[in-house]
């Protein structure tokens, strides 16, 4: 492959390219996939990914984004313990077999069964005998909770006891269980072993959604998978120990400029701890950046300065590089041996198709899913127009700032702000947005007359030359002004 940069991405962003459109053998776009990998390792069906904002990512966001088959990374501007709730919530949400599932023991009343059940969030308990043995003695459902006048008498008055309750062995498989779930006309399917030990338990539900959406972004137990991110100094090791410690499956090292000694330090005392665990690292914008993180050893680059809706630092320090530059100047360097993930800047959704073909694996975003209703953003009324709106906040901007400090307000005060916040519209669920970019993606590959979008991004990315045509100002025009 050549190295050196073509002369179409010189200062090039989003709005420069239109795809040459191809001869298209597809006799239907539905069928187009568009599996890329997010890492050294993992794929995902969606190659859409949540940047790691406090106005973008919560549990909510993760759950939604990896149950539709993409992807993000929860932000890092909470305590390492209510991160780490929140991988744990995100990890409770969906599995094959519920290995820890909620127990509670026979001696304890309806209230605290109730109470358990709320926190959790859960719709039934296992009741176990002596606290903490594990042995079964009966499940109580949500049908079972009794009104608040009798909340004091105990739950074995109330549950299904063992005698009665249907129960299989570890190891079964999801079609053994949900033939006896059928049969037996029950939702869930306690695991026990020969002492009759609680092993797990499968539920209807997980198996029905396991079948919807076989494309959700899963790990090895079938839970849905979550990413998480850290900063390169501070308490950033003992907040990667913990979340990994929480089962996270990919951590996000993020800096305004990865391009840097402090990086290179804090890769080298990570890898030191967490040997093999999946790290993706960013940002940088540039080939030199590029091969650098990849002579540290991650497994994806996240390539970008400057270009999202919610920077300032261009504007105010004068760097950056042209997004599609960057992401080109990044995959020439590094050859596609480790996947790059372009983050920011894209406005449309072809903005997302024209990373790729210019070798990103994956695009990352905040604006595009600030304002669906999973996003944490604040909901206000502009008072212009009357819409409901959301703010957008750059993580550097002064309000984030502020509010994510831990420090002495000197300090605070004394960091110069590169980000800021603009409203966003109201825009939906985040399945209504994927659905949306998945279609047009789909669209795109077809033009690119490919059956795949790994296919379109290793024929555009090796000759981008051939298939990307750069606009001028009057064709710009004809394309964009409407
Ligand atoms: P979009 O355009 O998708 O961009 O909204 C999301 C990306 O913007 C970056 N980001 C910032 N960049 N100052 C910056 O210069 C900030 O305060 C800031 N906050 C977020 C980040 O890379 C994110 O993924």
């Amino acid at each position: 492959m050549k190295n050196k940069l073509e002369s179409i991405f010189y200062g090039a962003t989003f709005n420069d390219f239109l795809l040459k459109p191809q001869f298209s053998k597809i006799q239907s776009r539905k069928s187009i996939d568009l599996t890329m990998p997010l890492t050294h390792g993992i794929n995902i069906a969606m190659p859409f990914v949540g940047a790691n904002m406090d106005t973008v990512m919560g549990d909510e966001m993760m759950k939604a984004l990896s149950l539709e088959g993409a992807f993000g990374f929860l932000a890092r501007n909470k305590s390492i313990q209510e991160s780490v709730d929140e991988v744990k919530y995100v990890k409770r949400q969906h599995s094959f077999v519920i290995e820890d599932p909620l127990i509670l023991h026979k001696g304890a009343n309806m209230a605290e069964a109730k109470k358990l059940a709320g926190e959790k969030d859960s719709s039934s308990l296992l009741i176990e005998d002596a606290p903490g043995s594990k042995i079964l003695v009966g499940i109580l459902s949500h049908r079972d909770m009794p009104p608040v006048n009798q909340h004091n008498k105990s739950v074995t008055e109330f549950m299904t006891p063992f005698a009665k309750m249907i129960t299989a062995k570890t190891g079964i498989s999801m079609e053994q269980a949900e033939i006896i779930m059928f049969k037996n006309r029950i939702e869930k399917l306690p695991l026990v072993d020969a002492k009759r030990r609680i092993k797990g338990l499968i539920t209807m539900r997980d198996i029905k959604l396991s079948k919807q959406k076989p494309y959700s972004s899963k790990d090895k137990k079938g839970r849905l998978l979550v990413g998480v991110s850290i900063g390169a100094t501070g308490d950033y090791l003992e907040r990667a120990g913990a979340l990994i410690k929480a089962e996270a499956d990919v951590v996000l090292m993020d800096v305004a400029h990865a391009h840097s000694e402090i990086i290179s330090r804090a890769v080298k005392n990570f890898r030191k701890e967490f040997a093999s665990f999946p790290l993706v690292v960013g940002n940088i914008g540039t080939a030199e950046g590029a091969k650098f993180l990849f002579n540290l050893g991650v497994d994806a680059i996240k390539v970008g300065v400057g270009p999202g809706r919610g920077c300032r630092t261009r504007l105010e320090t004068g760097a950056g590089t042209p997004q599609l530059q960057a992401v080109r100047e990044a995959y020439l360097a590094i050859g596609g041996k480790v996947p790059i993930i372009a983050d920011g800047g894209t406005k449309n959704d072809k903005d997302i198709f024209l990373a790729i073909a210019a070798g990103a694996s994956t695009v990352m975003s905040g604006s595009i899913f600030s304002g669906t209703y999973e996003a944490p953003g604040i909901v206000v009324e502009d008072p212009v127009t009357r819409q409901k709106v959301k703010l957008y906040r750059g993580m550097t901007s002064p309000e984030a700032v502020v509010e994510g400090a831990t420090g002495e307000i000197e300090d605070i005060l004394s960091t110069p702000s590169e980000g800021q916040s603009v409203k966003v519209p109201i825009v939906g669920s985040v399945a209504d947005v994927l659905r949306r970019v998945k279609g047009h993606l789909q669209s795109s590959v077809s033009y690119a007359g490919e059956e795949s979008l790994l296919a379109t991004q290793k024929k555009i990315a090796k000759d981008p030359e051939k298939y990307l045509i750069r606009l001028t100002e009057a064709s710009k025009a004809e394309s964009f002004d409407r």
